[in-house]
């Protein structure tokens, strides 16, 4: 089907892959979103739906079978791809490797081995901070901070993934690639139509920061009161999701224009550190109650302290983040509270 503005979104129906469709078609992309819902809950086809105004064309696909893959590639005459599917736990892929390095390395082969076979050169790709590893120096990270070793088999496969597209892209000048480095990716879209949707138990800060409020979780546990920061606890960079979003927009936007050879890895967060017992506070201000939470033992493999210097986005990609931290927060919580009423 020929529409020049057609991108090819894999883990679309996700946390920032919803929001990232929402950002696209506002900036006139036409997404076509692959995803089999593993991870993933159906009914943000619903919330997309409102907030799009029409139905999003949706295929339910692994993004390792090629096959049913490579038809959408025929069907469709791709101008990018933004590819989000993969598994994203740091304590589940310490226990099972073997189903991160499967899922994320195998789907991104997968990705790009169609990429080249129909020339599809624009690509952004799902990278993370974790590729940091602990900082050795300066806790603020520009692009060429050194790195050191991930601290999982998840953030192994993010660095792999950097490497596999450098390598791709060595072979096939025309292929342009742009590796986003999130940071903490937090909040909710403000209309509360689209959101996270942890399955189980959350293992992120603020979705567990919001159960524990709304009453699905009985305590919040932080993890270490010891660390050599400002208050004792770990430090990260906050972003809210829909600016993460629009980051992704940006970054296509960018592929497009760029005629030459292009391999960028940029970092998307607001360049502000703030800590665990902070967060806990400005939730408890924003939400008017009391959290209940106690310290509790360090959690294995956690980064200290790390926080975005975000120049490079600014300059090259022309983004910066709009939103505060307490703006997530607080459509973090209306989020919760609206995932409450339908209980
Ligand atoms: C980790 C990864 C990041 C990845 C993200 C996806 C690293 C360094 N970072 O982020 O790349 O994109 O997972 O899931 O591997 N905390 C508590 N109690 C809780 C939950 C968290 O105290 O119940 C603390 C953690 O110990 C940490 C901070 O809150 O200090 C943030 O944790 P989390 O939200 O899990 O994100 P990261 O570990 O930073």
């Amino acid at each position: 089907m020929k529409n020049d503005n057609t991108i090819l979104i894999t883990g679309g129906a996700g946390y920032i892959g919803s929001h990232t469709v929402v950002e696209l078609v506002k900036a006139g992309y036409h997404p076509i979103i692959v995803d089999d819902f593993r991870n993933s809950n159906k009914s943000v086809i619903k919330g997309l739906t409102e907030l799009i105004g029409e139905s999003p064309i949706f295929y339910e696909i692994d993004v390792c079978d090629k096959i049913a893959l490579e038809e959408l590639f025929e069907r469709y005459s791709f101008k990018g791809i933004i590819h989000f599917a993969a598994y994203k736990a740091v304590g589940e892929s310490v226990a099972e490797p073997l189903k991160y390095y499967r899922n994320n390395i195998l789907g991104l082969v997968t990705i790009c081995e169609l990429a080249l076979k129909y020339n599809v050169h624009n690509f952004v790709f799902s990278s993370s901070c974790t590729v940091y590893g602990e900082p050795k120096g300066l806790k603020e990270v520009s692009e060429s901070t050194p790195k050191s070793e991930p601290n999982s088999p998840y953030g192994n496969t993010k660095l792999i993934g950097e490497q596999l597209l450098s390598d791709v892209q060595k072979s096939n000048k025309d292929f342009k690639i742009i590796n986003l480095r999130y940071f903490n990716p937090v909040g909710a879209h403000p209309s509360s139509l689209i959101g996270e949707f942890p399955i189980g138990k959350p293992n992120n800060l603020l979705p567990f920061v919001t159960q524990t409020a709304i009453g699905k979780q009985d305590s919040l546990l932080v993890f270490g009161n010891d660390y050599p920061t400002k208050d004792g606890t770990c430090i990260r960079d906050y972003i809210h999701v829909c600016d993460l979003a629009e980051a992704h927009v940006k970054a296509m936007h960018f592929l497009e224009n760029k005629s030459a050879e292009c391999l960028e890895a940029v970092n998307i967060g607001t360049g502000q550190g703030t800590s665990i017992l902070e967060v806990i506070h400005l939730f408890e201000k924003i939400a008017g109650l009391k959290l209940n939470w106690q310290f509790a033992d360090r959690r294995n493999g956690d980064v200290i302290e790390i926080y975005a210097n975000a120049e490079k986005a600014n300059q090259l990609l022309n983004w910066g983040a709009k939103y505060t931290v307490a703006d997530a927060i607080n459509d973090a919580w209306n989020w919760e509270k609206k995932l409450n009423e339908h209980v």
